[in-house]
């Protein structure tokens, strides 16, 4: 049998992961900026999370959770036997409901307090149709201000994300920014039951799964794949005419602020994203190039009952999340080499055995002061060695015989010019330091 991984999930082998953490960094650094700290959350949850959090009628949690059993729960489920809620545990297939989750659990954001800003790196599930952009197992960079209402944080955070998206070095011609209101619990039932009775009117000329939606989860007849049914949800009410006076307010608003920012966005009133849990703004990133139908490098929006569903006190929210997977294809798509694969600055070559323990004892100190050393665990020859330091791609070589132990030297090659020096042991930090970490 030949092992490999499994579908839709990929090895981060060193150049990818390299750019992962490239990407992570960037995240870290234009983040910080705006005051939000690192949190990181359990790779699993109780289920009970993900349904009260994100909906239970969503496709991420209705089709794409996967389930995580002990050998204790798996035993009981062949049997027959229901497991108990807190037996019932899912992969996290996004990071929001879980911070939620956390904030209410550890009381982070009590009546009265500041925002609390936190953002976080790491892998979510979905069991999606894998395809280019859309795998099972992807890497989320997300962020979240939990209790802030004020519509100068809704577009606080939008112009974030784009910074982001702009420090990576992704051209803002090649991103369309979305942005929509969903309304709230006043106005949003009233649009709900005006989409529904639109579908049920059309359901004719409508897919199944679009007039199932229409008792389910009516919105998501928007984002339907089948191009028939888009045409006809063209005509179906628009939220944006519905929304109630506060919602219409904090949505001028924020549009308001995204203009004074000087940031380019188009209103898409048919943007419903596929999280149970917004209210209010929405917004979608999607690219043009490198993506094919999986476009969206990043969305989010506001959720202000979320932390209630918690059993929290009421607290606004909002953030967003990015797919790293899918701002790599982008980058790829405009010619970014994203982070690169460190090489070592220097190679430390020994002649014959005793040289090798100085050798060893060299590249510590090296190292100590903050040289990337590499040295032979090969046995090599020193032919093999000077090979070896040349593919690495090292700036110098340092050379270990005995000549070199007799005198208390090192010969110094230097790769690019071949140039070759030679100069007492004891300053070898120093004199490396300098031109190299230069
Ligand atoms: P989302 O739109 O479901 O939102 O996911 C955010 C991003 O994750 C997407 O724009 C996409 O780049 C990436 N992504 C999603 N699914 C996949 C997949 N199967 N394969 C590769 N990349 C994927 C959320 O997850 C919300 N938690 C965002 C948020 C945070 N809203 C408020 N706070």
């Amino acid at each position: 049998m030949s092992y490999h991984a499994p579908r839709g999930v990929n090895d981060l082998l060193p150049q990818t992961a390299q750019a992962h953490l490239w990407i992570e960094s960037i995240a870290h650094e234009v983040f910080s900026r705006y005051g939000y700290v690192l949190i990181e959350t359990p790779l699993f949850e109780l289920t009970e999370v993900f349904v009260r959090g994100i909906g239970e009628a969503t496709d991420v949690v209705g089709k794409e959770m996967f389930g995580v059993y002990s050998g204790a729960a798996a035993g009981k489920l062949v049997v027959g036997e229901t497991l108990k809620a807190d037996e019932q545990l899912s992969l996290r297939p996004e990071g929001t409901a879980g911070v939620a989750r956390a904030v209410v659990e550890h009381g982070l954001v009590p009546p009265g307090s500041p925002v609390a800003k936190y953002w976080y790196a790491g892998s979510m599930f979905r069991h999606e149709r894998p395809q280019k952009g859309r795998l099972r197992e992807f890497h989320q960079i997300g962020a979240e201000c939990i209790g802030a209402a004020e519509p100068s944080s809704d577009a606080e955070v939008i112009i974030m994300l784009m910074r982001f998206f702009e420090t990576l070095g992704l051209s803002r011609d090649s991103m369309r920014l979305y942005v929509n209101s969903m309304g709230d619990a006043t106005c949003r039932p009233a649009y709900r039951e005006a989409v529904r009775a639109f579908i049920l009117d059309n359901a004719e000329s409508l897919c199944d799964e679009c007039v199932r939606r229409a008792e389910t989860n009516p919105l998501r007849a928007f984002d339907c794949k089948n191009p028939s049914c888009n045409t006809i949800m063209a005509a179906a009410p628009l939220i944006t005419d519905m929304l109630c006076e506060q919602c219409a307010e904090h949505y001028a608003t924020v549009r308001e602020l995204l203009d004074v920012a000087g940031l380019v966005y188009e209103e898409n009133p048919r943007l419903v994203r596929g999280l149970d849990y917004y209210t209010r703004t929405v917004f979608e990133v999607q690219v043009d190039v490198g993506l094919g139908s999986q476009n969206a490098i990043g969305g989010g929006g506001r959720y202000d009952g979320l932390i209630e569903e918690f059993g929290g006190k009421h607290t606004p929210g909002l953030g967003f999340a990015v797919g790293i997977e899918r701002i790599l294809l982008a980058l790829q798509a405009q010619d970014i080499q994203a982070g690169k694969v460190p090489v070592p600055e220097v190679f430390i070559a020994a002649v014959d055995g005793k040289a090798r323990t100085v050798a060893f004892r060299i590249a510590l100190a090296l190292r100590d002061a903050g040289l990337a050393v590499e040295l032979d665990h090969q046995n090599r020859s020193l032919k093999s060695q000077f090979k070896l330091a040349d593919k690495l791609g090292v700036s110098c070589v340092i050379v270990l015989g005995p000549d070199e132990l007799a005198s208390h030297t090192a010969t110094l090659r230097y790769m690019d010019t071949g140039e070759e020096r030679c100069v007492p042991l004891d300053t070898l930090t120093d004199i490396l330091s300098e031109p190299i970490k230069t």
